[in-house]
């Protein structure tokens, strides 16, 4: 007998999701020294780590204990940080696992879950993981909703309804008359605010108003916590204490909740880094818009997908990448002709821009 036929069908088939290569190993296949990546391709934040956050860490003495189950301290922080009442806020290992237990609490195999596409991929990994089917309800041309496609798409076997708002990778924010014509369909909304420090709007406070609103958020983006693993959850009580019940118990790693605190001691330190990204995003779209050969979108995220008007996105990638300039680009017949690309430093700005202006170059003598 193969063991492998005692996998689970809706595991057996599961494509690996294509998560972002580390340093060493893309300057191992690129054939360039580590120093010389510059990571446009993770929306990760550019100033890093600050010094007292890693002070915080270094100093800490009771990792010999397990992490407070409930992340008390951490939520008590988020309830100042949000406005909202901590029992209504869910801690996890990156807004990644909220996203699994949402499925674990909502979604048996066999039933949907409704994603507008083109968005962050997780949703649909993670459907797949959890044997349940996509209703794909394609976005228009300009990234936004398509509401009546997607109220006609709201049969009952769909579950929960993912919006990326800003939409990774496309930066527009969703309207809040949209969340809530599904809200009042009576479907569990996911709203994943990954980005809303980059983009300041939020639908949190109708958590409060709705029994079937979710709001995720994480600190990986505008608070350099990637690595540690830091995201949550606004819910109703009722889905809070439901998700607390079926949750692993140790789910928030010490460490993450040590930097956390330091992130909260440091927020004058955060908001000035965001306040850089958000002008920097600016200035790149500007730069990028004098490329005739690319036209990016305006985005409320820390990064710009940008549409590759000639020579194709996988050339452009190549370019960047031979310099050790890394973007994203995607495989799916949507963004074909897209790449998205993290808002960096001014200095990184710069040099993407030196890169990007010898290939405009060379396409223009190609052209005349
Ligand atoms: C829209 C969106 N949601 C969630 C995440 C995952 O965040 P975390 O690192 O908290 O798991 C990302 C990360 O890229 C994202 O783009």
């Amino acid at each position: 007998m193969d063991p492998r036929d005692l996998l689970r069908p809706s595991v057996a088939n599961v494509e690996r999701y294509r998560a972002i290569e580390p340093i060493e190993a893309a300057a191992a296949r690129r054939g360039i020294s580590p120093d010389r990546i510059l990571r446009l391709n993770a929306n990760e934040n550019p100033y890093g780590t600050p010094l007292r956050v890693q002070e915080a860490l270094a100093s800490f003495d009771q990792y010999h204990l397990y992490p407070d189950p409930e992340s008390r301290e951490i939520r008590a922080l988020l309830a100042g940080y949000t406005g909202m009442d901590a029992r209504r806020i869910i801690v996890g290992n990156g807004s990644d696992e909220i996203i699994d237990l949402l499925f674990w609490l909502f979604v048996a195999p066999g039933e949907s879950v409704m994603i507008p596409t083109p968005t962050f991929g997780m949703y649909e990994a993670r459907a797949a993981v959890f044997g349940a089917a996509v209703r794909a309800v394609p976005r228009r041309p300009d990234f936004s909703l398509d509401s009546d496609a997607m109220e006609a798409a709201l049969t009952p076997d769909v579950k929960l309804v993912f919006l990326a708002s800003p939409n990774n990778p496309s930066g527009n924010l969703c309207r809040e008359r949209e969340i809530v014509r599904l809200l009042r369909r009576g479907v569990i909304v996911v709203v994943d605010e990954a980005y809303f420090e980059f983009s300041g709007r939020t639908v949190a406070p109708l958590v409060g108003e709705f029994d079937n609103l979710v709001v995720l958020r994480t600190f990986s983006k505008w608070a350099g916590l990637a690595g540690l693993r830091v995201g949550y959850g606004l819910m109703p009580r009722w889905m809070a204490d439901e998700a607390r019940r079926i949750k692993q118990p140790y789910n928030v790693n010490v460490a993450a909740q040590v930097a956390v605190r330091a992130v909260f001691d440091e927020m004058a330190y955060f908001r000035s880094t965001i306040r850089r990204i958000r002008l920097e995003r600016l200035r790149m779209y500007r730069a990028l818009r004098k490329l005739n050969f690319l036209k990016p979108l305006e985005s409320k995220a820390n990064y710009l997908l940008v549409h590759v008007l000639h020579g194709g996105s996988a050339a452009l990638q190549d370019w960047l990448e031979e310099d050790g300039i890394f973007v994203r680009r995607y495989s799916s017949p949507d963004l074909a002709d897209y790449v998205r690309i993290s808002v960096g430093r001014p200095e990184d700005t710069d040099r993407l821009m030196r890169r990007l202006t010898v290939l405009a170059q060379r396409y223009a003598r190609e052209m005349s």
